[in-house]
């Protein structure tokens, strides 16, 4: 089996669990990202020629919907809270504590496609602020001297 048939053949081992119909793009789109962390050019082409829709489609919906990132992202994400709330119990403090610890900018992603780490607004969840998102999981009242911590224990390591 060539790279490129293995390559071809994960894609479709998702697009066969779906109708070949348009409805089913958004469900693939969002598997894509659930399995490989974004959606990747090699699938969005593939996606494509299977379904007969425009690449320029599926790039479209991959920039439209927030769920779905069109570059790599870390295995585990952390969204700092840089609402107001947040941003007035010390959140700056918090993002540079990861952006120092991490060795990543915001919106970046470490080398070893570890970690994401992105800053988003208000989650309401202002009465915990300052607030952390380690994979969905909210954490309030975040320290900038605990939070590489309650990064280790929540993914291990
Ligand atoms: S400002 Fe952070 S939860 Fe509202």
């Amino acid at each position: 089996m060539t790279e490129m048939t293995q390559d071809v053949s994960r894609f479709d081992r998702i697009i066969d669990r779906y109708e070949r119909s348009e409805e089913s793009l958004l469900a693939i789109l969002q598997d894509f990202q659930r399995e490989f962390h974004y959606v990747p050019e090699e699938g969005i082409r593939r996606l494509s020629e299977v379904m007969w829709v425009p690449a320029s489609k599926l790039y479209a919906m991959g920039t439209f919907y927030k769920a779905l990132s069109l570059t790599p992202r870390g295995r585990h994400t952390i969204k700092v809270c840089t609402g107001t709330a947040c941003h007035l119990k010390g959140a700056a403090q918090i993002l540079e504590t990861l952006e120092r610890e991490l060795k990543l900018k915001r919106n970046g992603t470490t080398e070893d496609g570890e970690f994401t780490l992105e800053c988003v607004n208000c989650v309401g969840a202002c009465a915990m602020a300052p607030v952390t998102i380690i994979d969905e999981v909210y954490h309030g009242q975040t320290r900038p001297s605990k939070i590489m911590d309650m990064v280790k224990k929540q993914v291990g390591g």
